[in-house]
């Protein structure tokens, strides 16, 4: 997937810049996974995880769903919501997702490839206005 390299430059550069915040899991002193995010990417107010990955021969042990457990708690700390976009050929991450509480909620065709629909989730604690 000549594009995921691309994809990942592009998380990391943003990281450089300032724009995300990124954290990496490391064993023996090898990078085998990282994620990045923004306590605020998604409409103003909400969090928004860009991408996590862990290498193909790491997964499968809890290290991605230890790198979104310091992701959200991170966000949650400033807001309710998570969002994230996921492509709709990913089943795996789709699942990967749900099992840790996130909700379909609606789809983006063409925005990161054309003939590829981006499937938007959300985690959430609730609505960002408290109820009076
Ligand atoms: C999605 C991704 C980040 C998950 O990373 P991971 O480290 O494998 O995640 P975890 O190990 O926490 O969980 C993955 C699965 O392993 C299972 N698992 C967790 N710990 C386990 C263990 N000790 N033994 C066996 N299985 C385990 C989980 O139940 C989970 O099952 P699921 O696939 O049904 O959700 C990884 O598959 C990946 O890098 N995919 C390619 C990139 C990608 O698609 N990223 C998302 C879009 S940006």
């Amino acid at each position: 997937m000549a594009g995921c390299a691309a994809i990942v430059r592009g998380a990391f550069e943003d990281v450089r810049a300032g724009a995300c915040l990124g954290l990496v899991a490391e064993d023996a002193g090898r990078v085998v996974g990282f994620v990045v995010y923004t306590p605020a990417g998604t409409f103003v107010h909400s969090g928004y995880v860009r991408s996590v990955a862990v290498a193909p021969d790491a997964q499968h042990q809890g290290i991605g769903g230890r790198l979104m457990d310091a992701a959200e708690a991170a966000i949650l700390e400033r807001g309710p919501n998570v969002f994230l976009l996921v492509s709709n050929w990913n089943t795996g991450a789709q699942r990967f997702y749900e099992r840790r509480g996130y909700r379909r909620i609606g789809e983006v065709p063409d925005y990161v490839r054309r003939g590829i629909t981006e499937v938007l989730y959300r985690k959430t604690l609730g609505p960002i206005q408290r109820d009076a």
